[in-house]
């Protein structure tokens, strides 16, 4: 049976053979043991539902076991046979040039290239799931397979639920993924509906099928290590010989030596797992592996002295640099985490003096002892940094929940009025009042012809068109748009692409409209030979409400409210999005954070081209009318700006308080 009858038939008509289990796949770690017996074998009933009954007395055993063993039932045996990878649109049966296109893009997010650990359908993060098991994969694949521009697939978690009567204009994919009665939203919740096959953890792009491998978010990291540069050193210094000393060379946080060089300093990156750590090595993310502190310690110095643009991955943890660089009085310019702290108790987070192996096998016999060795690990780690910040070290949380969890542990961290922390998140500090109150943030499309050509002609007109809006651009923007023109001009040579012919690039909504409606009138011209698949990060201006992320530089308490993400997703869904999605979770972890965001086929057509100024104005424009009621002063100017270019938007602005009449308001 060819690729494409097997999409077609969904779940096998005969039972497939059992697969081997690979050793050296970067399996997911094993779970916790959560549930009662009575809730697995609800699991069990749960997952063999799926499946015609002549087969429940062989998958039994199977599933129980899986269940056992990993703590989840991922029902490998159905992983199909085929390599997974984004094929160009025209190879997928459908009946739609839209389903196909999300096609591609699940089979991009399950792409071993790109996807950490793919065998259990995770795709980056630890636990961001794209689907829960294969046979949701098998379903989701056929569903849009036989769609037609009538109909819309339903998506609970990963779950297909069916396909419903629609119209051309509504969505071909509505996808929800964690959403929780929201008393049931502690981590816990989360291992315990996730075994039992229900939920699941989409992250912000694993689960809405947008994720493109590490070069998302190299962009905006380069950003962020730029302008933490531009905030610490003097007008006539360069990064050229400065330390930017990290963690974590895994599905996002492998783009921190990138940005690195980009930026042009000297990126030192820990990371535990020596699996994670060459594969970034061999994909070219990182430039030197080392795994001895002492030569780290002369590397260092070497690069130091001759000012290079250089990243160095030391495998091992990043507790064991913090303190042996304070020991040998090495100066550290920039220091942030990427470790996966939204997820800290089932390996997110490794704990020093445990080996990676015993940490892993600690962490689901006895996840007590572990917590308390994670907690341990974090109050040392800040202690670390602390001896660094007082020598003139800029710290700056990077939207991992680092401050977030190393306060829950008791880590002296919080600042002096009790109720911030004593260093400041990278969006209060960088990209919030640089990038997102401005409407900057992560565009991104795939050619879906999966042609590199294609993906050079979309780099020349996205750079047509930002030198041009440039011109006339504000002086406050003068920079960012400047920042991306070099990003967009460089980004070719800096071979970013993994996995399926992507691009990112920051964009306001004025840049994301008039680069979206030249695509599209390049594709009607037959200058791009197919479609191209437009969305974002959900880590942008408005599809995320986090109080710790994207929303940390909401000052008027707005920030532990998610109307925005809500009013965003749905506001997409009726204005031409060809799919949208809302997570609980993502970035920062379960419970903390509530994101959305979209896709969108251009084909060429009238119709794309009116859906997409419709909808891309909205999705940026709702976050900053949002970002300006909470009276940040950048958002004022830009949704002011907004007004003035586009009459038909009326937002209700704030009316300032003068700080004198609150001043001796209830003494
Ligand atoms: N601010 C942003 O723009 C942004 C971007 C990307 C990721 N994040 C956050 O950063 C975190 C990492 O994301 P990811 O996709 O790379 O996750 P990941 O799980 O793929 O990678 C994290 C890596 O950290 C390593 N690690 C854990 N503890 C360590 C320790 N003590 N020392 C050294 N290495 C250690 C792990 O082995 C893993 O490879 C997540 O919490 C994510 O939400 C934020």
């Amino acid at each position: 049976m060819n690729y494409k009858q097997q999409i077609l038939q969904g779940i096998p008509n005969e039972l497939p053979q059992k697969k081997k289990y690979s050793k050296t796949d970067n399996h997911a770690p094993k779970r916790k043991d959560i549930l009662s017996v009575a809730e697995k074998k609800l699991a069990i009933r749960n997952a063999l539902r799926y499946f015609p009954k002549a087969w429940h007395e062989e998958l039994i055993k199977e599933f129980t076991f899986e269940l056992q063993t990993y703590g989840r039932i991922y029902m490998y045996r159905f992983k199909p046979d085929y390599t997974m990878y984004a094929r160009p649109i025209s190879e997928y049966p459908a009946k739609t040039l839209q389903a196909a296109g999300i096609m591609l893009m699940i089979q991009n997010n399950l792409d071993p290239a790109v996807a950490q650990h793919p065998e259990e359908l995770i795709t980056y993060g630890g636990n961001g799931a794209v689907f829960q098991n294969w046979a949701q994969y098998a379903l989701t694949m056929q569903y849009l397979a036989t769609m037609t521009e009538e109909q819309t697939l339903h998506v609970y978690s990963g779950h297909p639920m069916g396909l419903f009567p629609s119209s051309k204009e509504a969505p071909r994919v509505v996808v929800t993924n964690g959403m929780m009665i929201p008393n049931y939203s502690k981590p816990d919740d989360w291992e315990k509906y996730n075994a039992l096959g229900v939920t699941q953890y989409g992250q912000m792009t694993a689960g809405s099928y947008m994720y493109i491998g590490p070069q998302g978010i190299v962009h905006g990291t380069a950003i962020t290590v730029m302008n933490a540069f531009r905030k610490v050193l003097q007008k006539d210094e360069t990064p050229a010989g400065k330390i930017f000393l990290t963690a974590g060379l895994g599905g996002m946080s492998g783009a921190q030596p990138k940005a690195g060089n980009i930026a042009g300093c000297i990126t030192i990156c820990a990371e535990v797992n020596p699996t994670a750590a060459k594969k970034r090595h061999e994909q070219g993310w990182v430039d030197e592996l080392l795994d001895d502190l002492n030569k780290l310690v002369s590397r260092t110095q070497k690069a130091i002295h001759k000012k290079e643009t250089v990243s160095l991955a030391f495998i091992g943890n990043i507790v064991s640099v913090w303190e042996k660089f304070d020991e040998e009085n090495i100066f550290i310019h920039l220091g942030s985490d990427q470790t996966s702290l939204h997820n800290p108790w089932a390996g997110g987070y490794y704990p020093i003096d445990l080996s990676f192996d015993k940490a892993n096998t600690l962490m689901s016999t006895h996840p007590e002892q572990f917590k308390e060795e994670v907690q341990r690990s974090l109050r040392r780690h800040v202690t670390a940094i602390d001896k660094h910040t007082t020598k003139g070290t800029y710290f700056f949380d990077y939207g991992n929940a680092f401050l977030l969890e190393a306060s829950r542990a008791g880590a002296d961290i919080k600042a002096e009025n009790n109720i911030d922390f004593k260093y400041p998140s990278y969006v209060q500090d960088i990209l919030g009042p640089m990038c997102f109150d401005y409407g900057f943030g992560p565009f991104r499309w795939v050619c879906a012809s999966g042609d590199p050509q294609d993906l050079q002609k979309t780099d020349a007109i996205a750079l047509e068109v930002m030198e041009h809006i440039k011109i006339d651009a504000p002086e406050e923007i003068q920079q960012q748009m400047q920042d991306n023109i070099t990003w967009i001009r460089e980004a070719e040579n800096n071979k970013l692409v993994v996995g399926s012919q992507a691009r990112i690039l920051y964009a306001d909504a004025e840049g994301r409209a008039k680069i979206a409606e030249a695509f599209n009138q390049a594709i009607k011209s037959k200058e791009i030979s197919a479609p191209i698949v437009l969305g974002r990060d959900h880590h942008d201006v408005s599809g995320t409400d986090s109080p710790f992320r994207e929303t940390s530089n909401i000052y008027d308490g707005s920030k532990f409210t998610a109307d925005m993400a809500i009013h965003n997703v749905i506001g997409d869904s009726f204005r031409g999005a060809t799919w949208v999605s809302i997570h609980n979770g993502g970035g920062v972890g379960w419970g903390e954070v509530t994101n959305g965001g979209f896709g969108m086929l251009l084909d060429g057509s009238a119709e794309a081209s009116k859906r997409l100024k419709n909808m891309l104005f909205y999705d940026v424009n709702n976050g900053i009318s949002r970002r300006s009621w909470a009276r940040n002063e950048e958002a004022m100017f830009a949704i002011k700006r907004e007004m003035q270019r586009t009459p038909e938007l009326k937002v209700t602005l704030p009316n300032l308080v003068e700080d004198d009449l609150l001043t001796n308001l209830f003494d």
